[in-house]
């Protein structure tokens, strides 16, 4: 059992007693939002994006978590301070979670009462870098599944809900036609959307697409990653993607908090390009290697190490 602490609503209580109730909106409906930061050497990486984003996820649900987006910002840090001694030097991700609270004929039953539940955890970076090491080298294989996007107009894929059930089916079907085959899903009109939990690139004769940010998430490293290539001068718009399209395309990555960049070197069972980590891929995991002051290949590389080595 950790010593971590979670913020939850105000205190810090011990993680393995952080709990929410069968009652809670959040479990009845998937009614909740969340958000997931991480750190790079111990500092949160872009938290403002992340809180702004949450906060509009809220505004979307029409969820008053009580807290100003200043006292959000407060608490994270608290959370990450009291923790910091647990971590010993890992870097973490950073977990905001924000239940609608009970439903209200459940009153009684709860000890919490019927407003929101705002929690906030930490949790090293370890297992999740860790087991994703291999794919910086040696690229991953994204499958169009079955599964479709959730169209915009039914649940906002734009606001960080729980209510995903269907990323999971689409996980569940990528592994089906191959194990460890990651998803991507296309929207009701068959244009790539985005991973269950990342988002999507591609380059065509040195240009850097990615999917338009009307039916998916629009990721902080989705943003980030448009950054880079501004200051790096490669040209990058957002565009409709036909799987046709990636075929043809000469490299692919996706990008998520965690991970920040991955190469997709097959799609739907054909190599892209040549089946290689490309340049432009590198260019840009490299700068942003720079960008944090940490080198995030290497770090995934070291916590495979710690895995390997059983020191979990
Ligand atoms: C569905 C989905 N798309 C994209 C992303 C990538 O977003 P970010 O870069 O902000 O982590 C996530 C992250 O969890 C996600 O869940």
């Amino acid at each position: 059992m950790s010593d971590r602490l979670v913020y939850f609503n105000g205190n810090f209580i011990p993680e393995e007693e952080a709990r929410i109730s069968i009652f809670d909106s959040a479990l009845m409906f998937g009614d909740m939002l969340f958000e997931m930061t991480r750190t790079f050497n111990h500092k949160p990486f872009r938290l403002g994006d992340h809180l702004d984003r949450l906060y509009s996820s809220l505004k979307y649900a029409r969820i008053d978590c009580g807290l100003t987006i200043d006292e959000m910002e407060a608490a994270t840090t608290a959370t990450l301070e009291k923790n910091l001694a647990m971590l010993d030097g890992i870097d973490c991700q950073i977990m905001h979670n924000v239940t609608r609270g009970a439903l209200n004929i459940y009153e009684d039953a709860v000890r919490e009462g019927l407003a929101p539940i705002v929690t906030i955890n930490v949790f090293p970076l370890i297992q999740h870098l860790g087991n994703a090491a291999p794919k910086y080298t040696e690229g991953g294989h994204s499958v169009v599944t079955p599964q479709q996007a959730v169209p915009s107009r039914y649940i906002d894929p734009k606001a960080k809900n729980r209510s995903r059930i269907y990323y999971k089916l689409a996980e569940l079907q990528a592994n089906q036609l191959e194990d460890g085959a990651q998803a991507l899903l296309t929207d009701e009109r068959g244009f790539v959307a985005e991973g269950t939990g990342n988002n999507f690139f591609m380059t065509l004769n040195g240009r850097v697409l990615t999917p338009k940010g009307h039916n998916i998430l629009r990721g902080v490293s989705r943003m980030n990653c448009m950054e880079l290539c501004d200051k790096l001068g490669i040209g990058v718009e957002e565009a409709d993607i036909e799987p046709y399209d990636v075929r043809e395309a000469d490299e692919a990555w996706i990008t998520s908090t965690t991970f920040c960049m991955l190469p997709v070197t097959r799609f739907n069972f054909q190599p892209v390009g040549d089946g290689q980590v490309g340049p432009i891929y590198t260019k840009l995991l490299n700068a942003w290697s720079e960008q944090v002051d940490c080198d995030i290949k290497a770090q995934a590389e070291k916590f495979e190490g710690i895995l390997k080595a059983g020191a979990v």
